[in-house]
């Protein structure tokens, strides 16, 4: 993968490294030789992964511990966006409730996080990205975003922004040879749904994505000049039916991840 340049002394921004995704960007990226810095609210774990990382591979890793559903934490982590050449802004998270019953201040927390720090991570990136006419962000969405087929669920609609958002900045930043993609999984295993407290139990396992092929499929799109990428035929599949499949059907078989639509 040489979209962010020569192999010599690259650094990646990865956020959300402790676990999923994250962790699995964090890997591969160590792999390809890219000097990192780790973000995640959990010190002593981000810590333990980042000396993981540079004792296995040889690279530089830093952990810098922030909370990026608060200004505070975007700032700090804005602040070290300059020289960057690939950042991948993977922390999400989700909520197991609908939006009727849910504490506002859980939702504004989710778009804190999931939205507002998408935006200030890749606005603090790209300028330093355009005028060296190099770099790359990837933003990671969900399959979640292409149709509201969990009523009463905000995390699709924080996702469809993620998703709108890269393929338009990404278009407007590829002719300096910048790029932004949209990463837009289905279900992956990763800790996600036990931290939202969502029962996965009933999901059959051909639905389950593994975090490395996510990453390995996004990478290669990446690469591929792609401004969206959907990991996977399956999801590649669904998303082509959420797409063109008329918006009545869809919300006839809309069901919220605990299988019902009410509160
Ligand atoms: N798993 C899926 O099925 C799936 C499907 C589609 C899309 N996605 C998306 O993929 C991305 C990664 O999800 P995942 O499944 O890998 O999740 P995960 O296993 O739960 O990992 C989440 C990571 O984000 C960090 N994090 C959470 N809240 C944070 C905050 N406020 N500030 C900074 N870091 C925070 C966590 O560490 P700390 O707790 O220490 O902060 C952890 O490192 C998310 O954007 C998610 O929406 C996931």
């Amino acid at each position: 993968m040489s979209v962010t340049g020569p192999a010599r002394r690259r650094a990646a921004v990865v956020t959300g490294a402790t676990a999923g995704i994250g962790a699995a960007f964090a890997r591969r990226l160590a792999t390809e030789g890219y000097d990192l810095l780790l973000v995640a609210r959990d010190a002593d774990r981000l810590r333990g992964t980042a000396a993981d990382l540079s004792g296995r591979y040889g690279v530089s890793a830093t952990a810098l511990p922030a909370d990026l559903s608060t200004p505070d934490g975007c700032d700090s982590v804005a602040a070290r966006l300059g020289g960057v050449h690939l950042v991948v802004n993977n922390a999400g998270m989700s909520l197991n409730r609908g939006f009727v019953g849910s504490d506002v201040a859980d939702e504004e927390r989710l778009l804190a996080l999931n939205v507002t720090a998408v935006l200030r991570l890749t606005h603090a990136a790209l300028p330093g990205m355009v005028e060296r006419r190099r770099g790359a962000v990837v933003n990671v969405s969900s399959v979640a975003g292409f149709a509201a087929l969990m009523p009463g669920s905000t995390y699709g609609a924080s996702k469809a922004w993620v998703t709108a958002f890269s393929e338009s900045i990404g278009q407007s930043v590829r002719p300096f040879g910048v790029r932004v993609m949209a990463l837009c999984p289905g279900y992956t295993r990763t800790e996600f749904h036990d931290r939202a407290g969502i029962d996965m139990s009933g999901t059959p396992r051909w639905l389950w994505l593994d975090a490395d092929r996510v990453v390995h499929d996004g990478l290669r799109d990446l690469a591929r000049g792609r401004l969206v990428s959907v990991p996977d035929w399956k999801y590649r599949a669904a998303v082509f039916g959420m797409r063109h499949a008329p918006a009545r059907l869809l919300q006839a078989v809309a069901r919220d991840t605990r299988g019902r639509t009410g509160r």
